[in-house]
Formats: structure tokens, C-alpha cells, sequence
């Protein structure tokens, strides 16, 4: 009967038809914690994942937002080795252990050891015989006899009790050690093999983000994207060293999709996230094929008009809860990705059942975000469009156009495509460091009042109240002008 597909459709909700209901609480919102563990060795100090989009995640605003503590998924709508790249530069951004190490022998000539400092700007060289390390010298063990002249060799000047450090090492441990022994410079070893080495100066640098995300070599955490069908891409990104693979598809229920998900598992180390879905259907279908994360939103994005143009979705907290309530069962971290706009909406998705979430708009309007800072009528902008827009499809490498199973071709007709979103600007809201601080305080506010101390006390906890369309017009600043923009609640609607 087709009267009953109507009467019998289910309700879905989103950020706006509900609030936090304020419990009891002993927890105080600077005293939280937002730590999140999205897989395997992939642990965010806090629960933000930046989009997938070609005016938010390249390298800087990965290394921005890993430093922060989330960690940042870079576009595809590049070519593979420009998407490579990418990744490489934010694993290397700030990599603790220098890997390309300039030796010297012990018969070398200080004369020499001067040179090779001056040249490479370094100043300690690890003295080895073979592949055994014999000592250390710097420029303060050579400058004294440089100036008298002497033709002094390494060995009669070097260091030859040398303090190394076996890897995986960790900044804290390394400080400690440098301190104790009250050396500048560390060897690292693997296996007893010299492969680097750590200076207290890098290490102090490295201290300017305690919050990071880092890999088990102290390199920041980040995402790639790749096409639901794109292996290649997906194996060049995980040799590249990503940590997450995260299939971009806006139908990932596509069965061929989910099919492909299996290979792809099984052809790539790093763990493999998988979206957009919305349903619990689609949730045990990704599951069963073994992926390691889900990701969640069709429709809701900022910039979206699936919901127009294909007039499907599924509002956004219904379609997170649903999903969590199969993936919680199987300990499948899930992202709920688009469509927050508010802080508020971060602690939402978390209380509805989402691990974490993945913001485009929020982030796009940043100083670390592809692209310039446009003024209009005398205000900051900056350029956001979606994926699946004609400029996004037919601007770059087609990454936009695979994700809607839409031809890949570069140059395309704009009249072959059908686009599923629109081109925009946001206004420039300052650093990455400064949006974060921003929606990371408004979470901490909400699980205070809810009383979660953590973000899986906050999954449990938080209690939602169904609110009207005045509760709605009541939540937000109502019968006044506001005269001073805040940081956490812009203008612009
Ligand atoms: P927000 O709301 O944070 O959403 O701006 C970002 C998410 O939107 C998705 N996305 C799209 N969805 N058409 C769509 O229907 C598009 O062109 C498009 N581009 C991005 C994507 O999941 C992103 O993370």
C-alpha cells in the first residue's frame, strides 16, 4: 500500500530539533577529557576530523589541526602524487628524529668536521666505524683547537661515551635522558643501528604542542581520501605513511562499494574508514567486510543539495544514532560528518553516538585552509564549495565527480554533470588554533553539564530534549541587536 510508506515513515531529526538535557554533575568543564581513540593506534586528543575538501584539507591545515590534537583528512581532487605529497609533508612537518644523519669517520680531519658543519648548518656529527657508533663531536669540541691551528683527527677530540637512544622513542623520554646526562644531541638506534638523531632543540620545539596527534614516531596523525574504487590511490596514500584511508563516496552503500571496501582492507595497512552512509542497514553491510571506522551524513553538509537534487538523506541525528547503534555493538568508531554549525552540535553528535566529527564549513573559513582571504563589502571571506559542485567536479582532478559516481575526466562539460552541491564563501574566522579553541570549549561546557568527564561518559550520558520551533527561536540570542560578533556565534546564518 502506498498510504503506508507515507503514514509509516519514521521521523528523523537533527542538531536543531533537539537539546542536551542539563543532569547532575560533578564534572567542570576545564577538568574533561576529549580524548578519542578512532582505531588502531590512532588516538585524537580531541574529536574533530577536517573534510575531505579541496577548500579545506591539504598539508596545512592537516598539520594545524594534528597539532590541536584531531586530525585532518586530505582531498583527493588532486592527482595521486600530488596527494602523496601532501601526505608526506605533514608526516615530516615536524618529525622528532632526524633521519638523514651526516656521519663522519674517526680519522677525519677536524678541519673536515668544521666544513661539513658549516656546509650542512649542523652542529654534532655521530663518529662511526662501519656501522658502530664510536663517538660524538660538535662544534664546541672543535672550535677550541680550530683556532689554535692544530691538525688534530676526530678521534683524539670526540666524545666517546656516547649517550644514544633506542627507538620508539618518545619526546619526554628523550628530554630525560638529554638532561641526566647533560648532552645536546642523542644518536637513535634501532636494533642497535644508528638511524638518526634527536636534539634537545627539536625536542623543545616539539614540546610547543603537547596536545598533538602523533604516530608511535612522534610524526602527526593524518587521513587520506581516495575513490570508492580507487586502489591505487589508496595503496600509494598507505605507503605514503597515512594512518587513515577514508573511502569518499556519497553513497556508500552502493553495494559495489561495499564490496570493494573488502579489497581494499585487505590490499592497504593503515585503517580503512568508509562513508558517507546513513542507515544501520549500511552500518552491518561495512561492518561484515571488515572496515575499521564509518563515516556518517548524506546530505547535511553546509554546501549539499543531495537532499534537492536527489531528494534523499536522512537527518543527520537520526542517521548518527542509528549507525552508532550498530557500530558501538561492534566497536567501530564513527564519524558523523557535515552539517554542524554550532559548537553545540559537536556535543550533540557525541551524545547521539559518534566518536567524532568531521566539519568542512567550520574549518574552511581558516587562515591554514587552501586558498586567499577574499574581502566583500569590506569583510573577509573565504572560498568553500562542495565536492560535488560544477567548480569542485570540473576544477580539479575529477575527485569530486567519482565521488557521485559521475564520469572522471579532467576538463569536463560542465552540461554532462549533475551536480549534487554549490560553491560559496564563509567568512574568515582566524587560525585553526583559535576556531578549536572555540568548539573544544564549547564541548568541554556541554559535558559539564551533562556530567560526562569523558567523551565516552558523554556517549552514555547525554540525555536529548525535544525541543519546537520556539525552543528553537528561544536558544538562540532573540529581541536584542547584537552589537559585538562573538567568536563562537557569527553573523552570518
Ligand atoms: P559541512 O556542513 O561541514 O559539511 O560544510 C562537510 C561535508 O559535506 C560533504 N560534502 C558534500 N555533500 N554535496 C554533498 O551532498 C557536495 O558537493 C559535498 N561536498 C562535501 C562531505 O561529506 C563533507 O565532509
Amino acid at each position: 500500500m502506498f498510504s503506508k510508506k507515507i503514514q509509516e515513515a519514521k521521523v528523523g531529526y537533527t542538531y536543531d530539533d533537539f537539546l542536551l538535557s542539563p543532569n547532575s554533575s560533578f564534572v567542570e568543564a576545564k577538568s574533561v577529557s576529549t580524548k578519542v581513540s578512532l582505531g588502531n593506534d590512532i588516538n585524537l586528543n580531541i574529536p574533530i576530523v577536517s573534510a575531505a575538501m579541496d577548500t579545506v584539507t591539504e598539508s596545512e591545515l592537516a598539520i594545524a589541526i594534528a597539532r590541536e590534537g584531531g586530525i585532518g583528512v586530505i582531498h583527493r581532487n588532486i592527482t595521486l602524487e600530488e596527494q602523496v605529497e601532501e601526505v608526506k609533508k605533514v608526516k615530516m612537518a615536524e618529525e622528532l628524529t632526524i633521519r638523514d644523519v651526516v656521519t663522519i669517520t674517526p680519522d677525519s680531519s677536524i678541519e673536515n668536521v668544521q666544513n661539513i658543519m658549516d656546509n650542512e648548518s649542523i652542529s654534532g656529527l655521530p663518529v662511526m666505524e662501519g656501522d658502530a657508533i664510536v663517538g660524538i663531536i660538535s662544534k664546541r669540541d672543535v672550535s677550541p683547537f680550530l683556532k689554535k691551528g692544530g691538525e688534530k683527527t676526530v678521534k683524539e677530540i670526540m666524545t666517546s661515551d656516547v649517550v644514544t637512544i633506542e627507538e620508539p622513542i618518545t619526546s619526554e623520554e628523550a628530554l630525560d635522558i638529554a638532561y641526566e646526562n647533560k648532552v645536546e644531541r642523542l644518536p637513535v638506534l634501532r636494533d642497535g643501528k644508528l638511524v638518526g638523531i634527536v636534539t634537545i632543540k627539536d625536542i623543545l620545539n616539539h614540546s610547543q604542542y603537547p596536545n598533538a596527534t602523533r604516530d608511535k614516531n612522534g610524526k602527526y596523525l593524518v587521513a587520506a581520501a581516495t575513490g570508492p574504487f580507487d586502489l591505487d590511490r589508496a595503496m600509494a596514500l598507505d605507503e605514503a605513511g597515512a594512518d587513515i584511508i577514508s573511502v569518499d563516496c556519497a553513497h556508500a552503500h552502493n553495494m559495489n562499494v561495499v564490496k570493494f571496501a573488502e579489497t581494499m582492507k585487505d590490499n592497504i595497512d593503515a585503517d580503512l574508514c568508509v562513508g558517507n552512509i546513513a542507515t544501520a542497514e549500511a552500518a552491518e553491510d561495512l561492518i561484515s567486510r571488515g572496515v575499521d571506522g564509518l563515516k556518517v551524513g548524506i546530505g547535511p553538509g553546509s554546501m549539499c543539495t543531495t537532499r534537492i537534487v536527489a531528494g534523499v538523506g536522512v537527518p543527520q541525528l537520526t542517521a548518527i544514532s542509528d549507525v552508532a547503534d550498530i557500530a558501538s555493538e561492534n566497536n567501530i568508531p564513527v564519524i558523523a560528518d557535515g552539517g554542524l554549525r554550532y559548537s553545540g552540535d559537536i556535543a550533540k553528535a557525541i551524545g547521539a553516538g559518534a566518536d567524532a566529527v568531521m566539519l568542512g564549513n567550520l574549518l574552511a573559513g581558516s587562515y591554514e585552509s587552501p586558498g586567499d582571504v577574499v574581502v566583500m563589502n569590506g569583510k573577509k571571506y573565504k572560498q568553500y564549495r562542495g565536492m560535488g559542485s560544477m567548480g569542485a567536479m570540473t576544477g580539479g582532478f575529477g575527485g569530486g565527480a567519482d565521488r557521485y559516481f559521475q564520469e572522471i575526466k579532467t576538463n569536463m562539460k560542465h552540461s554532462k554533470l549533475v551536480p549534487e552541491g554549490v560553491e560559496g564563501a564563509v567568512p574568515y574566522k582566524g587560525t585553526v588554533n583559535e576556531i578549536v579553541f572555540q568548539l573544544v570549549g564549547g564541548l568541554k561546557a556541554s559535558m559539564g553539564y551533562c556530567g560526562a568527564k569523558d567523551i565516552s561518559e558523554m556517549k552514555e550520558k547525554a540525555e536529548f530534549v525535544r525541543i519546537t520551533s520556539s525552543g528553537i527561536k528561544e536558544s538562540h540570542p532573540h529581541d536584542l541587536l547584537i552589537t559585538n560578533e562573538s567568536p563562537n556565534y557569527p553573523f552570518l546564518d
